[in-house]
């Protein structure tokens, strides 16, 4: 297959992004780098440094593009849109929703403080990355997507009818429908986790933080629902792992952090998760084509090969001082890439 593009990842920063960066280059032509760091990405001229620093972290023989986003706040400026736009490093502007997920406190409070910044993305066509939950003290958080979605986000796309926007991470069936009835200029990624898994796994036996990540996994029949929009051969559904390595101490911890590390596996996964509901067949354009097509990037033309051979996952991977755990710790993942 053509080599694929992760439509969103975390990779940190210093010691934690040297240690993660390779496995993710070793599969991936370009992937959409997530600007939540501590301080957060907020001007061009941060993610342009960013961008260096994953580039002289990169293994040798890697070749790998990052392409780079906007933290947004309620202090962006209309001029700093204009700057990006400007700009082919970067490709878009991401939206937390302030308190909604792991280092998101600088996020947007209000949208109305942000209407003249997401006019100016809709003036320059910079698309609006979205976490699509909300964040109302009362709301449960399994309906936080959903609230979202009919609370936010559809208004949001009809006052302002022409922006890009990429729903992040979608977790339930309100957000593939949402999609598939929603304009082309409107697309969604999908984790390998939220395919594998529904929300039984955070409990199996026991509390398994390894399994806690934003958005949280759901019940079976919505993630039934993710795999249909992901093997459906929809352009507006693409691969974004949300990969977020997050050290072990911070995931087994009284109050543990949110993410899944699947770098290491992620094609892997997507691979056995295509495979098992007979669509292998759909991977290639799901993995490699779509973020492009939407993005409006050329595609990638260099090629990898995935075969059907078991391989043990390490128990631990470094994070730099620290280790963090990958999903499928110590079990065996059947594909592999030669
Ligand atoms: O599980 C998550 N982890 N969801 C997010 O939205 C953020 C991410 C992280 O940065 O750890
Ligand atoms: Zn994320």
């Amino acid at each position: 297959m053509i080599r694929p593009d992760d439509g969103h990842l975390h990779l940190r920063d210093g010691a934690a992004m040297a240690s993660v960066v390779g496995a993710t280059a070793r599969v991936f032509e370009r992937a959409i780098v997530m600007p939540n760091l501590k301080p957060p990405i907020t001007t061009v001229a941060q993610a342009l440094d960013y961008k260096q620093k994953i580039l002289s972290s990169l293994p040798e023989n890697t070749h790998f593009k990052p392409l780079m986003t906007l933290y947004l706040t309620d202090e962006t400026s209309p001029e700093e849109i204009e700057k990006l736009a400007q700009t082919k490093d970067l490709i878009g502007v991401k939206l937390y929703p302030a308190g909604a997920t792991t280092n998101s406190n600088a996020g947007v409070t209000d949208l109305r403080k942000v209407w003249d910044v997401l006019e100016t993305m809709q003036r320059c066509n910079v698309p609006l990355l979205i976490h699509g939950e909300v964040t109302t003290q009362g709301v449960d958080i399994f309906d936080r997507e959903y609230m979202f979605i009919r609370h936010i986000l559809d208004p949001l796309l009809e006052n302002l009818s022409t922006l890009k926007v990429v729903l992040e991470h979608i977790t339930t069936q309100e957000a593939v429908d949402f999609i598939n009835n929603g304009e082309d200029r409107l697309g969604a990624t999908i984790t390998a986790h939220h395919l594998l898994w529904n929300r039984n796994s955070i409990f199996q036996n026991g509390i398994r933080p390894h399994f806690y990540c934003l958005p949280i996994l759901k019940r079976e029949e919505h993630r039934l629902a993710l795999v249909e929009a992901a093997i459906s051969g929809s352009p507006r559904f693409f691969l974004g792992t949300d990969s977020a390595p997050h050290a072990q101490s911070a995931k087994e911890n009284s109050c543990g952090c949110a993410g899944m590390y699947t770098a290491p596996a992620a094609l892997e996964l997507y691979a056995e998760i295509f495979e098992h509901y007979q669509a292998l067949d759909k991977l290639e354009a799901f993995a490699s084509f779509y973020m492009a097509d939407f993005y409006g990037l050329p595609r990638n033309t260099k090629q990898i090969t995935l075969i059907k051979q078991a391989w043990q996952m390490p128990d631990k991977c470094a994070l730099g001082e620290e280790v963090v755990i990958p999903v499928r710790a110590g079990e065996m993942i059947q594909w592999q890439i030669e």
